[in-house]
């Protein structure tokens, strides 16, 4: 297990808080979009809370480059943000995440430098301007115009999701009759894992950010909440089911296995999972953010 990995794990069993190096100082944990890959990317950082907003500072230990959260923030300003809560665990917030600029920023970086002098550090260490980024966690009792179009998003996204599944399970079947073998050539497990991936990235992202956001309508539509703990546990067993697939995706790809038939099955498998977990969600969400007759 890696540095950051250590440090999310003591994160998350410790309702926030981390020893050491980090002890007594604030800090949450981001998940952005890999600006290249699309892949979730979770990364913690030392926060400043400033009323409702919560403000993160692209300080890179004072570093030559922006880190890579901002990259990908930039490319995808939907970040989740988990942090401890009173009641004794994490939790994921959806937030939107932006850029400070001018005074502002000025401003607030001089204000986290009086609180944690190593900040002040960083910026004699760089020629960089320090990017402060304000995250602004989901209110869905600010706006029904935008809880409706959160409602098409999630149609949407669910279609793109529905298809690139489709092609996928396509691909295997082509794999499985077309090849001239039970074992398909190296370059066709290279482009079934790739195009696998892409989807697994895909699906773990809108599991994440729906996480985030379930926080929200926990808060805004209490009568979800039981439908709402379904959800949740069915984004960890997909997540079960997304490794198991990559693990026989592999073992295709580095030519272990001719069982291209397991391979389909446990796709079904998921496919029918995912069918009932989107159809389950849209029955119980689309109706709270749209309650028009
Ligand atoms: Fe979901
Ligand atoms: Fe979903």
């Amino acid at each position: 297990m890696g540095w950051n990995e250590r440090v999310i794990k003591e994160f998350r069993e410790n309702n926030g808080r981390v020893g050491g190096a980090f002890e007594g100082v604030p800090l949450v944990l981001l998940t952005t979009a890999g600006h290249r890959t699309g892949k979730p990317h979770t990364t913690p950082v030392v926060q400043l809370r400033d009323g409702g907003r919560h403000l993160v500072f692209a300080s890179n230990g004072g570093g030559p480059e922006h880190p890579d959260w901002y990259h990908n923030l930039l490319a995808s300003p939907q970040v989740t943000m988990e942090i401890g809560t009173d009641e004794g665990h994490v939790k994921p917030f959806a937030t939107r995440a932006v850029v400070l600029a001018g005074e502002e920023r000025d401003r607030l970086y001089e204000r986290q430098c009086d609180i944690n002098p190593a900040f002040r550090e960083y910026r004699e260490k760089t020629t960089r301007v320090i990017p402060v980024v304000a995250l602004h966690p989901l209110d869905l009792s600010a706006d029904s115009e935008r809880n409706r179009m959160i409602g098409r998003q999630l149609i949407v996204h669910h279609n793109e999701l529905r298809a690139e599944l489709a092609e996928v399970r396509a691909a295997v079947q082509a794999a499985l009759t077309g090849g001239s073998a039970t074992r398909p050539t190296a370059d066709l497990s290279r482009q079934l894992h790739r195009r696998c991936l892409t989807f697994c990235y895909g699906l773990q992202l809108h599991h994440t950010r729906e996480d985030g956001s379930f926080t929200a309508f926990e808060q805004h539509f209490p009568h979800l909440r039981p439908a709402i703990t379904r959800l949740r546990e069915e984004h960890r067993t997909v997540e079960h089911a997304l490794a198991r697939l990559e693990r026989l995706l592999d073992a295709a790809l580095a030519a272990e296995t001719d069982d291209l038939p397991a391979l389909t099955a446990e796709l079904d498998r998921v496919i029918d999972g995912l069918e009932d977990h989107f159809t389950y969600e849209e029955h119980h969400l689309l109706p709270a953010l749209d309650p028009r007759p």
